[in-house]
Protein backbone atom coordinates (compact mmCIF):
# COMPACT_ATOMS: atom_id res chain seq x y z
CA UNK A 1 0.00 0.00 0.00
CA UNK A 2 1.20 3.52 0.46
CA UNK A 3 4.87 4.30 0.62
CA UNK A 4 6.85 7.05 2.77
CA UNK A 5 10.12 8.46 3.01
CA UNK A 6 12.00 11.34 4.36
CA UNK A 7 15.28 12.25 4.27
CA UNK A 8 17.91 15.26 5.85
CA UNK A 9 21.40 15.47 5.38
CA UNK A 10 23.67 16.24 2.34
CA UNK A 11 22.59 14.55 -0.69
CA UNK A 12 20.23 16.04 -3.18
CA UNK A 13 16.92 15.04 -1.49
CA UNK A 14 14.90 14.63 -4.86
CA UNK A 15 17.12 11.83 -6.14
CA UNK A 16 17.83 10.15 -3.10
CA UNK A 17 13.82 10.15 -2.26
CA UNK A 18 13.15 9.20 -5.91
CA UNK A 19 15.55 6.26 -5.72
CA UNK A 20 13.35 5.12 -2.01
CA UNK A 21 9.59 5.51 -3.84
CA UNK A 22 11.38 3.39 -6.58
CA UNK A 23 12.26 0.54 -4.06
CA UNK A 24 8.48 1.01 -2.59
CA UNK A 25 6.62 0.64 -5.60
CA UNK A 26 6.35 -2.75 -4.68
CA UNK A 27 3.75 -1.71 -2.28
CA UNK A 28 0.77 -0.16 -4.75
CA UNK A 29 -0.11 2.51 -5.74
CA UNK A 30 -1.59 5.18 -7.97
CA UNK A 31 0.18 8.27 -7.42
CA UNK A 32 3.49 9.77 -6.14
CA UNK A 33 4.55 13.35 -5.09
CA UNK A 34 7.59 14.74 -3.54
CA UNK A 35 8.05 18.14 -1.43
CA UNK A 36 11.28 19.61 -1.24
CA UNK A 37 13.01 22.47 1.10
CA UNK A 38 14.75 24.82 -1.59
CA UNK A 39 16.31 27.95 -0.84
CA UNK A 40 12.64 29.51 -2.50
CA UNK A 41 10.29 27.45 -0.26
CA UNK A 42 8.92 23.43 0.12
CA UNK A 43 8.27 23.31 -3.60
CA UNK A 44 6.01 20.44 -3.85
CA UNK A 45 5.32 17.82 -7.58
CA UNK A 46 2.98 15.29 -7.39
CA UNK A 47 1.47 12.85 -10.14
CA UNK A 48 -1.33 10.72 -11.16
CA UNK A 49 -0.13 7.31 -12.06
CA UNK A 50 3.73 5.91 -11.88
CA UNK A 51 6.67 7.52 -10.39
CA UNK A 52 7.99 7.97 -14.12
CA UNK A 53 5.04 10.25 -14.70
CA UNK A 54 6.10 11.84 -11.48
CA UNK A 55 9.56 12.17 -13.21
CA UNK A 56 8.53 13.29 -16.66
CA UNK A 57 6.81 16.75 -14.75
CA UNK A 58 10.20 17.81 -12.88
CA UNK A 59 12.11 16.48 -15.76
CA UNK A 60 13.03 20.10 -16.61
CA UNK A 61 12.61 21.95 -13.55
CA UNK A 62 15.44 22.26 -11.39
CA UNK A 63 15.06 21.49 -7.94
CA UNK A 64 18.02 22.12 -5.33
CA UNK A 65 17.55 21.09 -1.92
CA UNK A 66 18.78 18.60 0.77
CA UNK A 67 15.76 17.82 3.04
CA UNK A 68 12.40 16.49 1.82
CA UNK A 69 9.71 14.19 1.74
CA UNK A 70 7.92 11.33 -0.58
CA UNK A 71 5.15 9.80 -1.22
CA UNK A 72 3.54 6.75 -3.02
CA UNK A 73 -0.33 6.36 -2.86
CA UNK A 74 -2.85 4.04 -2.98
CA UNK A 75 -6.05 5.77 -2.95
CA UNK A 76 -8.17 5.09 0.03
CA UNK A 77 -10.42 8.81 0.80
CA UNK A 78 -10.71 10.29 -2.76
CA UNK A 79 -10.33 8.67 -6.48
CA UNK A 80 -6.38 8.56 -7.25
CA UNK A 81 -5.47 12.16 -8.95
CA UNK A 82 -3.15 14.69 -8.62
CA UNK A 83 -5.29 16.82 -5.87
CA UNK A 84 -5.00 14.27 -3.53
CA UNK A 85 -1.96 13.07 -4.30
CA UNK A 86 0.92 13.85 -1.52
CA UNK A 87 2.27 15.89 -0.10
CA UNK A 88 -0.45 18.06 1.22
CA UNK A 89 0.19 21.55 2.69
CA UNK A 90 -1.66 23.28 5.52
CA UNK A 91 -3.73 26.65 4.93
CA UNK A 92 -0.94 28.87 5.89
CA UNK A 93 1.29 26.73 3.76
CA UNK A 94 3.54 26.81 6.70
CA UNK A 95 3.53 22.55 7.05
CA UNK A 96 3.93 19.94 4.45
CA UNK A 97 3.11 16.24 5.09
CA UNK A 98 2.76 12.66 3.84
CA UNK A 99 0.51 10.22 5.23
CA UNK A 100 0.24 6.70 5.13
CA UNK A 101 -2.78 4.75 6.53
CA UNK A 102 -6.41 6.29 7.21
CA UNK A 103 -7.50 8.30 10.08
CA UNK A 104 -10.45 7.62 11.16
CA UNK A 105 -12.09 10.53 13.25
CA UNK A 106 -10.62 13.44 10.53
CA UNK A 107 -14.36 14.76 10.62
CA UNK A 108 -14.49 14.86 14.02
CA UNK A 109 -11.31 16.65 14.01
CA UNK A 110 -12.27 19.38 11.47
CA UNK A 111 -15.90 19.93 12.85
CA UNK A 112 -13.95 20.10 16.75
CA UNK A 113 -11.01 22.11 15.85
CA UNK A 114 -10.99 23.62 12.05
CA UNK A 115 -14.73 23.79 11.04
CA UNK A 116 -14.11 26.51 8.65
CA UNK A 117 -11.11 25.71 7.09
CA UNK A 118 -11.33 24.88 3.10
CA UNK A 119 -9.81 21.54 2.22
CA UNK A 120 -8.02 21.39 -1.13
CA UNK A 121 -8.37 17.50 -1.50
CA UNK A 122 -10.83 14.49 -0.38
CA UNK A 123 -7.73 13.53 1.92
CA UNK A 124 -7.97 12.68 5.72
CA UNK A 125 -4.02 13.33 5.30
CA UNK A 126 -4.61 16.97 4.81
CA UNK A 127 -6.53 17.23 7.77
CA UNK A 128 -3.49 16.39 9.88
CA UNK A 129 -1.39 19.46 8.04
CA UNK A 130 -4.04 21.71 9.13
CA UNK A 131 -4.80 20.43 12.63
CA UNK A 132 -0.31 21.09 12.84
CA UNK A 133 -0.91 24.41 11.72
CA UNK A 134 -4.11 25.02 13.85
CA UNK A 135 -1.94 24.31 16.92
CA UNK A 136 0.65 26.32 16.28
CA UNK A 137 -0.99 29.63 15.45
CA UNK A 138 -2.53 28.73 19.06
CA UNK A 139 1.24 28.99 20.72
CA UNK A 140 2.39 26.11 20.19
CA UNK A 141 6.22 25.19 18.88
CA UNK A 142 5.98 22.61 16.16
CA UNK A 143 6.83 19.87 17.89
CA UNK A 144 3.88 20.56 20.87
CA UNK A 145 2.01 20.64 17.88
CA UNK A 146 2.80 17.78 16.11
CA UNK A 147 2.69 15.60 19.64
CA UNK A 148 -1.11 17.13 20.59
CA UNK A 149 -2.08 15.78 16.73
CA UNK A 150 -0.63 12.80 17.25
CA UNK A 151 -2.57 12.26 20.27
CA UNK A 152 -5.52 12.95 18.33
CA UNK A 153 -5.54 11.02 16.10
CA UNK A 154 -7.61 7.91 15.68
CA UNK A 155 -7.07 5.31 12.76
CA UNK A 156 -3.74 3.77 11.10
CA UNK A 157 -0.66 6.64 10.10
CA UNK A 158 3.21 6.94 9.47
CA UNK A 159 3.44 10.43 8.96
CA UNK A 160 6.42 12.92 8.16
CA UNK A 161 6.19 16.60 8.28
CA UNK A 162 8.23 19.51 7.10
CA UNK A 163 8.21 22.74 9.05
CA UNK A 164 8.85 25.59 5.91
CA UNK A 165 9.68 28.03 8.82
CA UNK A 166 12.53 25.73 10.56
CA UNK A 167 13.70 23.45 7.73
CA UNK A 168 16.48 22.01 9.59
CA UNK A 169 13.88 18.96 10.94
CA UNK A 170 12.00 16.73 10.24
CA UNK A 171 8.73 15.31 12.50
CA UNK A 172 7.63 11.70 11.80
CA UNK A 173 5.46 9.60 14.03
CA UNK A 174 3.33 6.01 13.66
CA UNK A 175 0.75 4.02 14.41
CA UNK A 176 -0.06 0.64 12.98
CA UNK A 177 1.20 1.90 9.97
CA UNK A 178 5.13 0.43 8.86
CA UNK A 179 7.46 3.23 9.70
CA UNK A 180 11.50 3.06 10.13
CA UNK A 181 14.29 5.21 10.88
CA UNK A 182 18.05 4.89 8.97
CA UNK A 183 20.58 6.75 10.69
CA UNK A 184 23.29 7.75 8.65
CA UNK A 185 26.82 10.33 9.01
CA UNK A 186 25.40 13.46 9.07
CA UNK A 187 22.07 12.25 7.38
CA UNK A 188 19.04 10.67 8.62
CA UNK A 189 16.07 9.21 6.95
CA UNK A 190 12.62 7.56 7.85
CA UNK A 191 10.85 4.87 5.36
CA UNK A 192 8.33 2.47 5.20
CA UNK A 193 10.52 0.30 5.10
CA UNK A 194 14.18 -0.66 5.05
CA UNK A 195 15.04 -0.99 1.48
CA UNK A 196 13.46 2.69 0.75
CA UNK A 197 16.82 3.62 2.59
CA UNK A 198 19.74 1.06 1.46
CA UNK A 199 21.22 3.15 -0.67
CA UNK A 200 22.16 5.55 2.24
CA UNK A 201 22.61 3.31 5.41
CA UNK A 202 22.05 -0.07 6.41
CA UNK A 203 21.79 0.72 10.28
CA UNK A 204 17.93 1.33 11.67
CA UNK A 205 16.20 2.11 14.56
CA UNK A 206 12.65 0.46 15.19
CA UNK A 207 9.78 3.05 15.64
CA UNK A 208 7.06 1.92 17.55
CA UNK A 209 3.41 2.98 17.92
CA UNK A 210 2.84 6.22 20.72
CA UNK A 211 6.09 7.51 19.42
CA UNK A 212 7.15 10.37 17.51
CA UNK A 213 10.81 10.84 16.17
CA UNK A 214 12.81 14.06 15.19
CA UNK A 215 14.97 14.11 12.97
CA UNK A 216 18.43 16.42 11.74
CA UNK A 217 21.24 16.00 9.85
CA UNK A 218 23.16 14.67 13.13
CA UNK A 219 20.38 13.52 15.20
CA UNK A 220 17.31 11.17 15.35
CA UNK A 221 15.53 11.64 18.52
CA UNK A 222 12.47 9.28 19.61
CA UNK A 223 10.28 10.18 22.22
CA UNK A 224 6.88 9.20 23.72
CA UNK A 225 3.95 11.72 22.95
CA UNK A 226 4.85 13.23 26.45
CA UNK A 227 8.03 14.49 25.30
CA UNK A 228 10.28 11.40 27.02
CA UNK A 229 13.17 10.89 25.07
CA UNK A 230 13.68 6.78 24.19
CA UNK A 231 17.11 5.38 23.94
CA UNK A 232 16.58 2.71 21.18
CA UNK A 233 18.97 0.35 19.84
CA UNK A 234 20.25 0.37 16.40
CA UNK A 235 20.56 -2.41 14.19
CA UNK A 236 22.03 -3.41 10.99
CA UNK A 237 21.20 -5.44 7.94
CA UNK A 238 23.57 -7.64 6.18
CA UNK A 239 22.17 -7.20 2.87
CA UNK A 240 22.77 -3.82 0.27
CA UNK A 241 21.76 -2.35 -2.52
CA UNK A 242 21.84 -5.72 -4.87
CA UNK A 243 19.44 -6.97 -2.85
CA UNK A 244 16.72 -4.01 -3.76
CA UNK A 245 17.65 -4.40 -7.61
CA UNK A 246 16.60 -6.23 -10.52
CA UNK A 247 20.33 -6.28 -11.31
CA UNK A 248 20.90 -9.19 -14.39
CA UNK A 249 16.86 -10.11 -14.01
CA UNK A 250 14.35 -8.72 -15.95
CA UNK A 251 11.95 -9.01 -12.78
CA UNK A 252 12.17 -9.01 -9.14
CA UNK A 253 10.01 -12.22 -9.02
CA UNK A 254 12.49 -14.78 -10.92
CA UNK A 255 15.30 -12.58 -9.06
CA UNK A 256 13.85 -14.23 -6.20
CA UNK A 257 12.74 -17.75 -7.63
CA UNK A 258 16.04 -17.93 -8.34
CA UNK A 259 17.08 -17.26 -5.02
CA UNK A 260 15.80 -19.87 -3.22
CA UNK A 261 18.37 -22.18 -2.83
CA UNK A 262 20.37 -19.32 -0.84
CA UNK A 263 17.58 -18.17 1.36
CA UNK A 264 17.74 -22.14 2.70
CA UNK A 265 21.36 -22.05 2.66
CA UNK A 266 20.97 -18.93 4.46
CA UNK A 267 18.31 -20.44 6.90
CA UNK A 268 20.81 -22.86 7.79
CA UNK A 269 23.57 -20.61 8.91
CA UNK A 270 21.29 -18.66 10.74
CA UNK A 271 20.27 -21.53 13.16
CA UNK A 272 23.01 -23.83 13.34
CA UNK A 273 25.63 -23.43 15.69
CA UNK A 274 29.39 -23.73 15.36
CA UNK A 275 29.33 -27.48 16.47
CA UNK A 276 26.70 -27.85 13.63
CA UNK A 277 23.82 -28.07 16.44
CA UNK A 278 19.96 -26.49 16.32
CA UNK A 279 20.16 -22.99 18.60
CA UNK A 280 16.59 -21.78 17.19
CA UNK A 281 16.13 -22.04 20.64
CA UNK A 282 17.76 -18.54 21.81
CA UNK A 283 15.09 -17.25 20.56
CA UNK A 284 12.43 -19.07 22.32
CA UNK A 285 14.14 -18.92 25.93
CA UNK A 286 11.02 -19.76 27.99
CA UNK A 287 8.38 -21.10 25.97
CA UNK A 288 7.10 -24.02 26.65
CA UNK A 289 5.78 -26.89 24.46
CA UNK A 290 2.50 -25.50 23.97
CA UNK A 291 -0.68 -28.28 23.73
CA UNK A 292 -1.68 -26.94 20.35
CA UNK A 293 -0.64 -24.42 17.58
CA UNK A 294 -3.00 -22.41 15.92
CA UNK A 295 -1.43 -20.98 13.01
CA UNK A 296 -3.19 -17.58 11.44
CA UNK A 297 -1.73 -16.40 8.05
CA UNK A 298 -2.81 -14.85 5.09
CA UNK A 299 -2.60 -15.83 0.85
CA UNK A 300 0.89 -17.34 0.40
CA UNK A 301 1.97 -17.32 4.18
CA UNK A 302 -1.35 -18.67 4.81
CA UNK A 303 -0.19 -21.58 2.27
CA UNK A 304 2.88 -22.07 3.84
CA UNK A 305 0.90 -22.46 7.20
CA UNK A 306 -0.97 -25.85 5.77
CA UNK A 307 2.85 -27.24 5.13
CA UNK A 308 3.67 -25.80 8.84
CA UNK A 309 0.57 -27.76 9.90
CA UNK A 310 2.18 -30.75 8.80
CA UNK A 311 5.76 -30.26 10.30
CA UNK A 312 4.28 -29.62 13.89
CA UNK A 313 1.86 -32.57 13.85
CA UNK A 314 4.16 -34.82 12.70
CA UNK A 315 7.49 -33.90 13.50
CA UNK A 316 6.88 -32.50 16.81
CA UNK A 317 3.13 -34.50 17.49
CA UNK A 318 1.14 -31.26 18.17
CA UNK A 319 -2.36 -30.82 16.64
CA UNK A 320 -2.22 -27.81 15.14
CA UNK A 321 -4.92 -25.57 12.82
CA UNK A 322 -4.70 -23.19 10.43
CA UNK A 323 -6.98 -20.21 10.07
CA UNK A 324 -7.11 -17.41 7.32
CA UNK A 325 -6.61 -13.97 9.84
CA UNK A 326 -9.64 -11.95 8.31
CA UNK A 327 -11.66 -15.21 8.80
CA UNK A 328 -10.52 -15.60 12.44
CA UNK A 329 -11.01 -12.48 13.39
CA UNK A 330 -14.79 -12.44 12.97
CA UNK A 331 -15.33 -16.41 13.86
CA UNK A 332 -12.92 -17.46 16.68
CA UNK A 333 -12.67 -20.81 17.16
CA UNK A 334 -13.18 -22.48 20.43
CA UNK A 335 -9.27 -22.73 22.06
CA UNK A 336 -8.48 -25.49 24.08
CA UNK A 337 -5.19 -26.06 26.00
CA UNK A 338 -2.05 -24.07 26.37
CA UNK A 339 -1.89 -22.71 22.77
CA UNK A 340 0.95 -21.17 20.77
CA UNK A 341 -0.35 -18.82 18.35
CA UNK A 342 2.22 -18.49 15.35
CA UNK A 343 1.67 -15.69 12.70
CA UNK A 344 3.06 -16.32 9.97
CA UNK A 345 4.17 -13.26 7.66
CA UNK A 346 6.39 -12.04 4.81
CA UNK A 347 5.98 -8.48 5.59
CA UNK A 348 4.90 -8.36 8.79
CA UNK A 349 2.80 -5.62 8.64
CA UNK A 350 -0.51 -7.31 7.35
CA UNK A 351 -3.49 -6.08 8.54
CA UNK A 352 -5.73 -8.69 8.74
CA UNK A 353 -2.73 -10.84 10.74
CA UNK A 354 -2.45 -7.83 12.92
CA UNK A 355 -6.30 -7.66 13.79
CA UNK A 356 -5.71 -11.34 15.12
CA UNK A 357 -2.48 -10.78 17.06
CA UNK A 358 -4.60 -7.76 18.97
CA UNK A 359 -7.40 -9.92 19.36
CA UNK A 360 -5.05 -13.03 21.07
CA UNK A 361 -2.52 -11.06 23.10
CA UNK A 362 -5.60 -9.68 24.68
CA UNK A 363 -7.03 -13.07 25.92
CA UNK A 364 -3.61 -13.75 27.27
CA UNK A 365 -2.22 -16.26 24.80
CA UNK A 366 1.58 -16.79 23.53
CA UNK A 367 2.19 -15.56 19.97
CA UNK A 368 5.27 -16.12 17.73
CA UNK A 369 5.73 -14.46 15.03
CA UNK A 370 7.45 -16.40 11.84
CA UNK A 371 8.31 -12.77 9.27
CA UNK A 372 10.93 -11.80 7.15
CA UNK A 373 10.75 -8.28 8.48
CA UNK A 374 12.43 -7.53 11.23
CA UNK A 375 11.36 -4.49 13.37
CA UNK A 376 7.69 -5.37 11.78
CA UNK A 377 4.51 -4.71 13.59
CA UNK A 378 3.77 -8.66 13.57
CA UNK A 379 7.46 -8.93 15.10
CA UNK A 380 7.69 -6.61 17.49
CA UNK A 381 4.04 -7.39 18.81
CA UNK A 382 4.55 -11.32 19.22
CA UNK A 383 5.69 -12.67 22.22
CA UNK A 384 8.63 -14.86 20.42
CA UNK A 385 9.92 -14.17 17.01
CA UNK A 386 11.47 -16.22 14.26
CA UNK A 387 13.14 -14.49 10.97
CA UNK A 388 13.15 -16.16 7.51
CA UNK A 389 16.19 -14.40 6.85
CA UNK A 390 15.09 -14.41 2.69
CA UNK A 391 16.09 -10.97 2.03
CA UNK A 392 13.94 -8.66 0.65
CA UNK A 393 11.25 -10.18 -1.52
CA UNK A 394 9.97 -7.42 -3.41
CA UNK A 395 7.69 -9.10 -6.12
CA UNK A 396 4.21 -8.89 -4.82
CA UNK A 397 3.89 -12.27 -5.83
CA UNK A 398 5.57 -14.16 -3.19
CA UNK A 399 8.21 -17.16 -3.65
CA UNK A 400 11.36 -17.03 -1.46
CA UNK A 401 9.25 -15.93 1.49
CA UNK A 402 6.99 -19.06 1.47
CA UNK A 403 9.78 -21.88 1.26
CA UNK A 404 11.81 -19.72 3.52
CA UNK A 405 8.53 -19.63 5.77
CA UNK A 406 8.21 -23.74 5.46
CA UNK A 407 11.85 -24.18 6.29
CA UNK A 408 11.93 -22.34 9.54
CA UNK A 409 8.69 -23.97 11.03
CA UNK A 410 10.55 -27.35 9.96
CA UNK A 411 12.90 -26.29 11.73
CA UNK A 412 10.83 -25.42 14.50
CA UNK A 413 8.88 -28.43 14.53
CA UNK A 414 12.36 -30.26 15.29
CA UNK A 415 12.83 -28.02 18.04
CA UNK A 416 9.55 -28.63 19.62
CA UNK A 417 10.08 -32.26 19.04
CA UNK A 418 13.69 -32.25 20.76
CA UNK A 419 11.67 -30.56 23.76
CA UNK A 420 9.03 -33.05 24.12
CA UNK A 421 11.75 -35.25 24.06
CA UNK A 422 11.06 -37.71 20.82
CA UNK A 423 13.89 -39.34 19.65
CA UNK A 424 14.95 -40.14 16.33
CA UNK A 425 13.21 -36.75 14.62
CA UNK A 426 15.14 -35.82 11.32
CA UNK A 427 18.43 -34.30 10.57
CA UNK A 428 16.72 -31.24 8.91
CA UNK A 429 20.18 -29.57 8.51
CA UNK A 430 21.05 -32.17 6.03
CA UNK A 431 17.41 -32.70 4.31
CA UNK A 432 17.60 -28.72 4.02
CA UNK A 433 20.94 -29.00 2.13
CA UNK A 434 19.60 -31.65 -0.15
CA UNK A 435 16.54 -29.02 -0.53
CA UNK A 436 19.19 -26.47 -1.61
CA UNK A 437 20.99 -28.51 -4.35
CA UNK A 438 17.10 -29.73 -5.92
CA UNK A 439 16.15 -25.79 -5.63
CA UNK A 440 19.72 -25.27 -7.45
CA UNK A 441 18.76 -27.56 -10.15
CA UNK A 442 15.27 -26.83 -10.43
CA UNK A 443 16.16 -23.36 -11.32
CA UNK A 444 17.90 -24.60 -13.75
CA UNK A 445 14.92 -25.78 -15.64
CA UNK A 446 13.38 -22.76 -17.07
CA UNK A 447 13.45 -23.75 -20.58
CA UNK A 448 11.17 -26.67 -19.40
CA UNK A 449 8.51 -24.29 -17.95
CA UNK A 450 9.01 -21.93 -20.94
CA UNK A 451 8.04 -25.39 -23.08
CA UNK A 452 4.89 -26.26 -20.66
CA UNK A 453 3.38 -22.41 -21.00
CA UNK A 454 3.67 -22.32 -25.20
CA UNK A 455 1.71 -25.82 -24.89
CA UNK A 456 -0.80 -25.26 -22.05
CA UNK A 457 -1.49 -21.71 -20.86
CA UNK A 458 -0.74 -19.46 -24.15
CA UNK A 459 -4.88 -18.71 -24.62
CA UNK A 460 -6.70 -20.51 -21.96
CA UNK A 461 -8.72 -18.55 -19.15
CA UNK A 462 -8.68 -21.39 -16.65
CA UNK A 463 -7.08 -23.98 -15.59
CA UNK A 464 -6.31 -26.77 -12.36
CA UNK A 465 -3.77 -27.76 -10.02
CA UNK A 466 -4.69 -31.36 -8.49
CA UNK A 467 -2.72 -32.80 -5.64
CA UNK A 468 -3.95 -34.67 -2.27
CA UNK A 469 -2.42 -34.38 0.79
CA UNK A 470 1.21 -31.67 1.21
CA UNK A 471 0.64 -31.84 -2.97
CA UNK A 472 -2.54 -30.34 -2.64
CA UNK A 473 -1.42 -27.20 -0.23
CA UNK A 474 0.91 -26.82 -2.91
CA UNK A 475 -1.51 -26.57 -5.80
CA UNK A 476 -3.53 -23.97 -3.51
CA UNK A 477 -0.16 -22.32 -3.81
CA UNK A 478 0.58 -22.75 -7.44
CA UNK A 479 -3.23 -21.61 -8.22
CA UNK A 480 -2.74 -18.61 -6.35
CA UNK A 481 0.72 -17.79 -8.16
CA UNK A 482 -0.74 -18.30 -11.95
CA UNK A 483 -3.95 -16.14 -11.29
CA UNK A 484 -2.07 -12.89 -9.57
CA UNK A 485 0.11 -12.41 -11.66
CA UNK A 486 -1.18 -13.97 -15.53
CA UNK A 487 -4.96 -13.35 -14.39
CA UNK A 488 -5.30 -16.75 -15.69
CA UNK A 489 -8.77 -18.36 -13.81
CA UNK A 490 -6.65 -21.23 -11.29
CA UNK A 491 -7.96 -23.31 -8.89
CA UNK A 492 -6.14 -25.26 -6.51
CA UNK A 493 -8.15 -28.57 -5.77
CA UNK A 494 -7.66 -31.76 -3.63
CA UNK A 495 -7.78 -34.53 -6.48
CA UNK A 496 -10.51 -36.88 -4.52
CA UNK A 497 -12.64 -33.82 -4.64
CA UNK A 498 -12.93 -32.98 -8.24
CA UNK A 499 -15.60 -35.87 -8.56
CA UNK A 500 -17.85 -33.45 -6.17
CA UNK A 501 -18.35 -30.41 -8.36
CA UNK A 502 -15.75 -29.10 -10.13
CA UNK A 503 -15.24 -31.79 -12.58
CA UNK A 504 -18.20 -30.34 -14.21
CA UNK A 505 -15.59 -27.07 -15.47
CA UNK A 506 -13.88 -29.68 -17.45
CA UNK A 507 -13.63 -29.42 -20.90
CA UNK A 508 -11.42 -30.52 -24.15
CA UNK A 509 -8.42 -28.71 -23.60
CA UNK A 510 -8.74 -27.56 -19.95
CA UNK A 511 -5.13 -27.57 -18.72
CA UNK A 512 -4.85 -29.88 -15.64
CA UNK A 513 -1.37 -29.54 -13.72
CA UNK A 514 -1.29 -32.81 -11.65
CA UNK A 515 1.27 -33.00 -8.46
CA UNK A 516 2.28 -36.10 -7.62
CA UNK A 517 5.20 -36.00 -4.61
CA UNK A 518 3.80 -38.92 -2.03
CA UNK A 519 3.93 -42.53 -2.70
CA UNK A 520 0.55 -43.53 -0.35
CA UNK A 521 -1.17 -41.39 -3.10
CA UNK A 522 -0.04 -41.84 -6.26
CA UNK A 523 -2.67 -44.08 -7.96
CA UNK A 524 -5.30 -42.18 -6.50
CA UNK A 525 -3.80 -38.64 -8.00
CA UNK A 526 -3.13 -40.81 -11.12
CA UNK A 527 -6.59 -41.67 -11.18
CA UNK A 528 -7.94 -38.53 -10.43
CA UNK A 529 -5.75 -37.71 -13.49
CA UNK A 530 -7.04 -40.12 -15.87
CA UNK A 531 -10.95 -38.95 -14.72
CA UNK A 532 -10.20 -35.23 -15.98
CA UNK A 533 -8.61 -36.52 -19.35
CA UNK A 534 -11.71 -38.59 -20.70
CA UNK A 535 -13.26 -35.57 -20.20
CA UNK A 536 -11.35 -33.50 -22.37
CA UNK A 537 -8.51 -32.04 -19.85
CA UNK A 538 -4.99 -31.80 -20.74
CA UNK A 539 -2.65 -32.85 -17.88
CA UNK A 540 0.73 -32.02 -17.03
CA UNK A 541 2.05 -34.24 -14.78
CA UNK A 542 5.01 -32.78 -12.32
CA UNK A 543 6.09 -35.91 -9.76
CA UNK A 544 8.61 -37.11 -7.66
CA UNK A 545 11.76 -39.26 -8.85
CA UNK A 546 10.74 -42.73 -8.35
CA UNK A 547 7.18 -41.44 -8.65
CA UNK A 548 7.04 -40.83 -12.05
CA UNK A 549 5.71 -42.41 -15.11
CA UNK A 550 6.95 -42.03 -18.81
CA UNK A 551 5.20 -39.17 -20.07
CA UNK A 552 5.02 -37.10 -16.76
CA UNK A 553 6.07 -33.76 -18.22
CA UNK A 554 8.31 -32.93 -15.22
CA UNK A 555 10.66 -35.05 -12.68
CA UNK A 556 11.31 -33.46 -9.63
CA UNK A 557 13.91 -34.75 -7.72
CA UNK A 558 13.48 -36.80 -4.40
CA UNK A 559 13.56 -35.32 -1.04
CA UNK A 560 12.20 -35.84 2.46
CA UNK A 561 8.45 -36.77 2.18
CA UNK A 562 7.82 -33.79 4.84
CA UNK A 563 9.79 -31.33 2.27
CA UNK A 564 8.38 -32.14 -0.78
CA UNK A 565 6.38 -28.18 -1.14
CA UNK A 566 9.65 -26.84 -1.16
CA UNK A 567 10.80 -28.24 -4.25
CA UNK A 568 7.54 -29.14 -5.95
CA UNK A 569 6.03 -25.21 -5.45
CA UNK A 570 9.44 -23.96 -8.16
CA UNK A 571 7.83 -25.41 -11.50
CA UNK A 572 4.88 -23.69 -10.05
CA UNK A 573 6.32 -20.67 -9.41
CA UNK A 574 8.05 -21.03 -12.65
CA UNK A 575 4.98 -21.49 -15.00
CA UNK A 576 3.42 -18.60 -13.63
CA UNK A 577 5.84 -16.27 -13.65
CA UNK A 578 6.25 -17.09 -17.76
CA UNK A 579 2.79 -17.48 -18.56
CA UNK A 580 2.33 -13.59 -16.83
CA UNK A 581 5.40 -13.04 -19.36
CA UNK A 582 3.61 -14.77 -22.27
CA UNK A 583 0.43 -12.42 -21.49
CA UNK A 584 2.57 -9.22 -21.47
CA UNK A 585 1.87 -8.63 -17.71
CA UNK A 586 3.13 -6.65 -15.23
CA UNK A 587 4.71 -9.31 -13.37
CA UNK A 588 6.44 -7.48 -10.53
CA UNK A 589 3.06 -5.60 -9.81
CA UNK A 590 0.16 -7.22 -10.81
CA UNK A 591 -3.03 -5.11 -11.20
CA UNK A 592 -4.93 -4.48 -7.77
CA UNK A 593 -2.52 -5.95 -5.84
CA UNK A 594 -0.31 -4.35 -2.74
CA UNK A 595 2.94 -6.53 -1.34
CA UNK A 596 1.64 -5.22 2.02
CA UNK A 597 -1.99 -5.25 2.60
CA UNK A 598 -2.26 -3.07 5.65
CA UNK A 599 -5.76 -2.04 5.47
CA UNK A 600 -8.24 -4.54 6.40
O1 LIG B 1 3.14 -10.19 4.11
P1 LIG B 1 2.24 -11.37 4.27
O2 LIG B 1 2.92 -12.66 4.12
O3 LIG B 1 1.44 -11.32 5.56
O4 LIG B 1 1.20 -11.24 3.08
C1 LIG B 1 0.13 -12.13 2.97
C2 LIG B 1 -0.48 -12.06 1.59
O5 LIG B 1 -0.96 -10.77 1.33
C3 LIG B 1 0.53 -12.45 0.52
O6 LIG B 1 1.08 -13.71 0.74
C4 LIG B 1 -0.14 -12.45 -0.86
O7 LIG B 1 -1.07 -13.49 -0.94
C5 LIG B 1 0.91 -12.55 -1.97
N1 LIG B 1 0.60 -11.62 -3.01
C6 LIG B 1 0.99 -13.89 -2.58
O8 LIG B 1 1.90 -13.97 -3.61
Amino acid sequence: MCGIVGYIGFRQAKETILTGLKRLEYRGYDSAGIGIVTDEDVEVYKEKGKIEALERLIKNVEIKGTVGIGHTRWATHGVPNQINAHPHQSYSGRYTIVHNGIIENYKELIETYIPNIKRESETDTEVIAHLVDHFSQKGLSTEEAFREVIGKLEGSFAIVLIDGQDTSRLYAAKNKSPLLAGLGQGENMVASDATAMIHVTNTFKELKDGEYVVLDHENLIIKTLDGDVIDRDVYTVDWDTSSVETGAYEHFMLKEIDEQPAVIRNIITQYQDEQGQLNIGRHLQGLAVPSRVYIVACGTSYHAGLVGKRLLEQIAHIPTEVHIASEFLYDQPLIEGDPLFIFISQSGETADSRGVLDQIKKQGYRTLTVTNVQGSTLYREADYKLLTHAGPEIAVASTKAYTAQIAVVALLSIYLAEQKGIAGSIDMFQELRTISTAMDALKDMKDKAKHIVEEYLTDQRSCFFIGRLLDYAVCLEGALKLKEISYIQAEGYAGGELKHGPIALIEDGTPVFVLITDQRIAKNIRSNAEEVVSRGAKTCVIAAEGLHEEGDQWVLPRVHPLLTPLVSVIPLQLIAYYAALERGCDVDKPRNLAKSVTVE
